[in-house]
């Protein structure tokens, strides 16, 4: 259904150009003129009240004028007629609509936007954009947009939400000779959005991988499971990485969450490689649009030059690949192609005098030999030697080899001769780069894609439907009282409820009460204030921690009432938390954010200086299931920490897997409920002697 939908809206058999003009420079004669020699086949009807002709094709004044049936519209009318024009359009029987026109949501009229879609589902009309440049397509022969041509021909669809950057990139795919299939401005995405386009793609033939660039996504959640469910790679440029919202932010993962970090892991869920700016995107496109992905861990280098070589290791190792030396019969078999002071362990040197024949047969041992699991041919151009003829060695060796399934990037390092050679590599299939750096960053992102693609999977969630009736009798009671931030009690109660390992922890009302409880816990005790107006305790001397015995707890429960009342005279007092002191561990911290775009969130750290200086925190969309939060702790730089370091033993991970596990389900069933919360900190034992939550801040969504 959807499919054939987005077939008629993206590869339509008939066009209509309403707001067609027969007037050079305006965009709907643009949009004429780049259908035209864009070589499309199917009919296209300009419609314009006016004029008889555009560009030699009779005009209409309507929609409803034109004879035969129209797939899609190309919108090219100002922003108030579009809507009445989309009307005409449904009546007509029009499947799809382009609109090319701005003044839309992206400046506030999100009404007019709204009135566009409901126009369409009762039409059964599907909408591109609005606010975009068009859709473009070399399989079918189609510039409907005010692009200036079609994209050099090639595998990669980009689908993208900046209009200019579309137009910026097509120009470039010649001078950068990274070709596209097809081109797709998404604009404010009102009814197809990214994750349409992607499902969309899945059956199309030409496109091998997908290139996005984002800017901010609606919904998060459908874009990860379009990106999971790609049968093609997909990799994403996203621009905006400055934090959002954080500084309205409550909680202390509020203040963390930035777009950059959760659209980073939002990726990863999704299986999508990202590009680091707009020269990676070419370049990793390049290689995913060409190559296989890299299977196995076994990288061959090859190179006529020392210096290369260790740049291209240098450049492994900064992308995670590791570099290991090749089997003694591959050294003893590529020693047979060099002189006796090269090299044949890895990086592979052949030296200077490496020539075509030598190439030849390297990398034609190479590529088939089951050791090796894919390749990066290097090459600096010498006076001896003629760059095209060993680009052609390079490619009849790979020919001959026909290992299809394993990747083979390269770099010629050169002048004139290594950059036609390198174009010459690039119309044969074979992705070629001007440094080592960016061959072996291309091969990085095949590794990357085999890699994601492995741990992408959809966790198994379960409402916890008995602990979320109890958090909604703690979560109701507060926001009778009034209140959308719970006390530290109702959070535990909360976190407890899901099975979470929180310090124990009860209210006293009287210094008696506090006796009493101190006495059950057993000493020594932790006392805190508890005031909805009093949230950072310590600083409000609210805090009394290693209380041994009953007359201590009595002075600690008087000395936090003074200074409450002093911090704030008007506070409400509940009363004194009375708490079992946690023995110490290693600090961290677990958090949530409900994200615009992704929802429910978590956040893992290390907690104290880690987490307030160096914001060493990684982040989930929820849920989150325990393989996904052991590498959530492994993604840390503080993770050796978490390993043991300097002979301590390893601090036990699996129990907080277990713990990140509930949270996230906590937070995914309480999604309506919960805008941020903290467990800060988390303390955690050594191997097998579990975690604590000692402290707990849960912060309501205002209803
Ligand atoms: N049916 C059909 N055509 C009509 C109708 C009608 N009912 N009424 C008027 N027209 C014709 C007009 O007569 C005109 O043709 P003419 O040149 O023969 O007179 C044609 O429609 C266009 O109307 P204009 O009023 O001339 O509008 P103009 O071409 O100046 O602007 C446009 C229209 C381009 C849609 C403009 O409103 C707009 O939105 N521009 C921004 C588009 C854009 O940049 N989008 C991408 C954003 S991404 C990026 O940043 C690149």
């Amino acid at each position: 259904m959807n499919h054939e939908e987005l077939n008629q809206l993206l590869k339509p058999k008939s066009i209509a150009v309403i707001g067609a003009s027969a007037t050079p420079g305006k965009i709907g004669y643009t949009v004429m003129e780049n259908l035209k020699e864009s070589g499309y086949k199917g009919p296209v009807y300009p419609i314009n009240p006016t004029a008889p002709e555009i560009l030699g094709v009779k005009c209409y004044p309507s929609v409803s004028d034109v004879p035969g049936t129209i797939d899609s519209a190309v919108m090219c009318v100002p922003v108030k007629l579009v809507n009445s024009m989309a009307e005409e359009c449904g009546k007509k029987g029009v499947k799809g609509l382009i609109v090319i026109t701005s003044g839309f949501s992206e400046v506030g009229r999100k009404d007019l936007e709204d009135e566009l879609v409901a126009i369409a589902r009762k039409y059964k009309m599907r909408v591109l954009g609005p606010n975009i440049v068009g859709t473009l397509s070399n399989s079918d022969k189609m510039n409907a947009s005010f692009a200036p041509f079609l994209p050099l021909d090639g595998k990669a669809t980009l689908i993208t939400q900046s209009g200019a950057l579309l137009i910026a990139m097509d120009a470039a795919t010649y001078t950068r000779r990274v070709g596209f299939d097809k081109m797709v401005s998404i604009g404010n995405m009102c009814d197809v959005d990214i994750a349409d386009i992607i499902d969309w793609l899945n059956d199309d033939e030409k496109t091998t991988c997908v290139s996005l660039y984002i800017e901010g996504l609606k919904d998060g959640r459908k874009f990860i499971k379009s990106g999971r469910t790609s049968k093609k790679p997909i990799i994403a440029l996203k621009s905006g990485v400055s934090a959002h919202g954080a500084a309205a932010a409550a909680s202390h993962t509020g203040s963390l969450a930035g777009a950059a970090k959760v659209y980073g892991s939002a990726f990863k869920q999704a299986g999508i490689v990202q590009a680091s700016d707009l020269d990676n995107l070419f370049d990793r496109t390049l290689a995913l649009s060409l190559m296989p992905p890299l299977k196995g861990e076994n990288l061959l280098i090859i190179t006529n030059g020392g210096g290369v070589g260790v740049l291209a290791t240098d450049a492994a190792e900064r992308y995670g690949i590791p570099m290991k030396f090749a089997p003694k019969d591959v050294q003893e078999e590529l020693k047979k192609h060099m002189p006796e002071f090269g090299s044949a362990k890895n990086p592979v040197d052949m030296t200077g005098m490496a020539g075509t024949e030598w190439y030849y047969e390297t990398v034609r041992f190479a590529i088939a030999h089951p050791w090796v699991d894919g390749l990066i041919v290097l090459y600096c151009e010498t006076a001896m030697t003629n760059p095209l003829e060993i680009a052609k060695g390079i490619k009849k060796a790979l020919d001959e080899a026909g290992m299809k399934d394993k990747p083979v990037t390269v770099s010629y390092v050169g002048g004139e001769k290594s950059a036609a050679a390198m174009a010459w590599l690039v119309e044969n299939g074979i992705p070629a780069y001007g440094a080592p750096d960016l061959a072996v960053n291309a091969m990085a992102a095949l590794r990357e894609y085999k890699l994601l693609r492995e741990t992408a999977k959809e966790p198994a969630f379960k409402t916890n439907e008995k602990a979320r009736k109890t958090a909604m009798q703690v979560i109701s009671a507060a926001r009778a009282d009034g209140r959308n931030a719970l006390t530290e009690i109702e959070a535990k109660q909360v976190f407890q409820a899901y099975g979470l390992p929180v310090t124990s922890t009860e209210l006293a009302k009287t210094e008696d009460e506090a006796v009493t409880l101190a006495k059950k816990i057993g000493f020594p005790v932790v006392m805190k204030i508890v005031s909805p107006e009093i949230l950072h305790k310590s600083d409000a001397g609210g805090v009394k921690v290693n209380i041994k015995d009953e007359a201590a707890a009595r002075e600690a429960f008087n000395t936090i009432m003074k200074n409450a009342k002093a911090y704030n005279a008007d506070a409400h007092i509940h009363g004194i938390a009375v708490q079992e002191m946690a023995p110490w561990g290693t600090e961290t911290i677990l958090g949530s954010v409900n994200d615009p775009s992704f929802g429910p969130t978590m956040m893992f750290g290390l907690g104290g200086i880690f987490v307030e200086v160096l914001k060493d925190v990684t982040f989930r969309v929820a849920p989150v299931d325990k393989p996904q939060a052991l590498d959530m702790f492994s993604e840390i730089r503080g993770a050796p920490i978490l390993a043991g370091v300097r002979g301590e033993a390893p601090r036990d991970r699996n129990a907080m897997a277990d713990t990140v596990e509930k949270y996230s389900s906590m937070i995914v069933d309480l999604e309506d409920e919960i805008s941020e919360s903290d467990a800060n900190p988390v303390l955690v034992y050594e191997e097998g002697k579990g975690i604590k939550v000692v402290d707990a801040r849960i912060i309501l969504k205002k209803k």
